[in-house]
């Protein structure tokens, strides 16, 4: 079964071609972060707009390079929620013609359900139960995927998302948006014992997380190091820094893994990428001795074949949209 799939959340614009929720035929992919990187954020207007402009060919050529045509497509995905609400109509609405025009059935899909799903484009042989731990630029979710539709919460960020605090660490730091990989470029060879930063705990939930405090911290001592002339070494300081997000994120996600008996433990979203918290799970899985799976960079990211891949699933479950289907700024999972 062939799904031509949407993603439009956030700042990235992506159309695939997905066989069988497993095999990406096309994979296309416009990034308006220079676009927004000017602001030191996503600028929703902006965003919405470039969405506008450039979605209508980028499906064409996923159509194009997936080797087939219109007409060998069985169904339409698009992400719906939750994103940027203006960025997400532009994909629901445009998904929504595709489907009306090829007379084919519309499924709708979570965007964070998607990140999950991009685990089973880089590993055919993963099926659930499993754990996976989302971390991306709006979202930090510890999940039980149960079954491919079948997931529950156990954790997750009670304030700020952990691709907000790369986000807004590299701001203070002069480095650009989005922050996360040049803070992962700056931080390798950095000491990471050389500024301690907090580890939130917070009470009721040992799996919920709070990114807010370290986010201040970071702010708080640029600002002081700049108001006393002082200067600060970047290198360990972003060293530093990623240690104590790795060290919100590794700890709590083994716990979880050791209390519910999981013996397969994914990670997905922006984050991900991460070169430190990539070895650290690689490290604690081994030692717990759990699979670990994280997707190939390119699938960490926002993109349409991890839409194309769970809507699969979600089409087997039986979910379908009408021509009603709204956008959402927020839904629970
Ligand atoms: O999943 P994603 O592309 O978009 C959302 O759904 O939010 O995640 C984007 C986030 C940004 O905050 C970006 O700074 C972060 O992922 N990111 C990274 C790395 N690459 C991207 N964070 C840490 N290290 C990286 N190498």
């Amino acid at each position: 079964m062939r799904i031509l799939a949407f993603e439009s959340t956030c700042d990235e614009t992506a159309v695939a071609v997905v066989e069988d929720g497993r095999s990406v035929l096309s994979d296309e992919i416009f990034s308006q972060a220079k676009l927004h990187a000017v602001y030191g954020g996503v600028v929703p207007e902006i965003a919405s707009r470039c969405h506008v402009e450039s979605i209508a060919l980028l499906a064409q050529r996923a159509v194009e390079t997936a080797g087939i045509e219109k007409k060998d497509i069985d169904a339409v995905a698009v992400s719906y929620a939750p994103g940027l609400i203006g960025a997400v109509l532009v994909g629901v609405n445009f998904a929504k013609a595709c489907a009306l025009a090829l007379d084919r059935p519309l499924i709708p899909v979570h965007h964070i359900r998607g990140h999950i799903a991009a685990n089973y484009l880089a590993y055919p042989e993963l099926e659930p139960p499993f754990l996976c731990l989302t971390i991306s630029g709006g979202n930090t979710l510890l999940v039980d995927v149960r079954d491919y539709t079948d997931m529950r919460i156990l954790g997750s960020t009670r304030d700020d998302a952990a691709g907000e605090c790369f986000d807004k660490t590299a701001r203070v730091l002069g480095l650009p948006y989005p922050g996360g990989r040049p803070i992962d470029l700056i931080s390798q060879g950095g000491d990471d014992s050389r500024y301690v930063f907090p580890v939130a705990h917070v009470s009721g939930n040992p799996y919920d997380m709070s990114f807010s405090g370290l986010k201040t911290a970071v702010i708080n001592l640029v600002h002081n190091a700049g108001q006393k002339g002082e200067e600060l070494d970047r290198a360990d300081l972003a060293a530093s820094f990623t240690k104590a997000v790795s060290d919100s994120l590794v700890p709590r996600t083994m716990q979880a893994v050791r209390e519910l008996g999981r013996d397969k433990l994914a990670v997905a979203g922006g984050v991900a990428a991460n070169s430190r918290i990539r070895a650290d799970f690689q490290r604690a899985a081994e030692e717990a001795g759990c699979r670990l799976y994280i997707p190939p960079l390119k699938l960490c990211g926002d993109n349409a074949a991890m839409i194309g891949a769970q809507g699969y699933y979600e089409y087997l479950a039986g979910v379908r949209a009408d021509s009603s289907l709204n956008a959402y700024a927020t839904m629970d999972l």
